[in-house]
């Protein structure tokens, strides 16, 4: 689910796509959006999981202040979906807990 046509903002028809995994399952996602946009359009609402409770949570501030979006990227735990630009081939797992350094 994406915003296709917008009455202010200039969306181009043919932007550029790339693909990322998130736990190895390959989505789509548009070249200069950030990591959040991709999976939320994906249908994923779960960013992480709580450590002491395993609690879901997802996109809340979007601005990069609360971290409730926070998803290992490329072996790197806690990074900040809604603030990280996707990269072509970028390995994104669904966080429980504090995650760990690969
Ligand atoms: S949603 Fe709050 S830091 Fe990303």
């Amino acid at each position: 689910m994406r915003i296709e046509r917008h009455p202010i903002l200039d969306i181009p028809e043919n932007r550029e796509k790339v693909t990322i995994y998130v736990n190895g399952e390959p989505i789509e996602a548009v070249k200069g959006e950030v990591v959040a946009a991709a999976l939320l359009a994906a249908g994923y609402k779960t960013f992480r999981k709580t450590p002491k409770y395993h609690r879901p949570r997802g996109i809340f501030c979007a601005i990069g202040r609360c971290t409730d979006c926070a998803l290992t990227i490329n072996g790197v735990p806690n990074v900040r979906s809604c603030v990280t630009p996707v990269e072509d081939g970028m390995q994104i797992m669904i966080q429980d807990g504090l995650g760990t350094w690969e």
